[in-house]
């Protein structure tokens, strides 16, 4: 499922959270998975986050897709930028939504692509952003 919710929760020990819409069709399947894994789409997967969003698409959205099993037999998806695979911590009930908190297992960085970014309703990616030193004679 292409998800944006994805946040940071913890360092120690280390945990993460996505939240799943109740309404969803997949919604059992995730709060009831002992593993899942975050795939870190690239800016040249634009594709595979609308066939996992249940964009034009029927029927197996894995069919056609390459992709590897990672340490906890979770799907890694070939061309994504990074991947996360966690352990399931804890559900919590977030209104319409169950937010799913993960223990991470293995963290991966598998290239160097820009990520895809989903703002205002449309694909986009990052750009870097370079902060130079400031004058020296200013005194913050
Ligand atoms: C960019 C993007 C981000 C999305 N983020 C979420 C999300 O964080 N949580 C969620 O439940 N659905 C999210 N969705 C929608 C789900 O991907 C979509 O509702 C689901 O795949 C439909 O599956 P279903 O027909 O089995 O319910 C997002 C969709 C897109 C395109």
């Amino acid at each position: 499922m292409t998800v944006s919710s994805f946040i940071s929760v913890s360092l120690d020990p280390p945990l993460v959270l996505v939240s799943i819409a109740r309404g969803s069709q997949l919604h059992d399947l995730f709060i009831n998975a002992k593993e899942f894994a975050v795939n870190f789409l690239a800016d040249d997967q634009k594709s595979v986050s609308d066939r996992f969003a249940g964009r034009g698409q029927n029927g197996d959205r894995f069919d056609g897709i390459k992709f590897a099993k990672g340490a906890t037999g979770s799907p890694i998806i070939a061309g994504v930028r990074a991947v996360i695979e966690c352990r399931a911590w804890q559900v919590y009930d977030g209104g319409d939504h169950s937010i799913l908190v993960g223990e991470v297992v293995q963290a991966k960085t598998l290239n160097s692509k820009r990520p895809l970014v989903y703002f205002s309703q449309q694909y986009t990616t990052t750009e870097l952003m370079e902060f130079p030193a400031p004058p020296s004679d200013i005194v913050w």
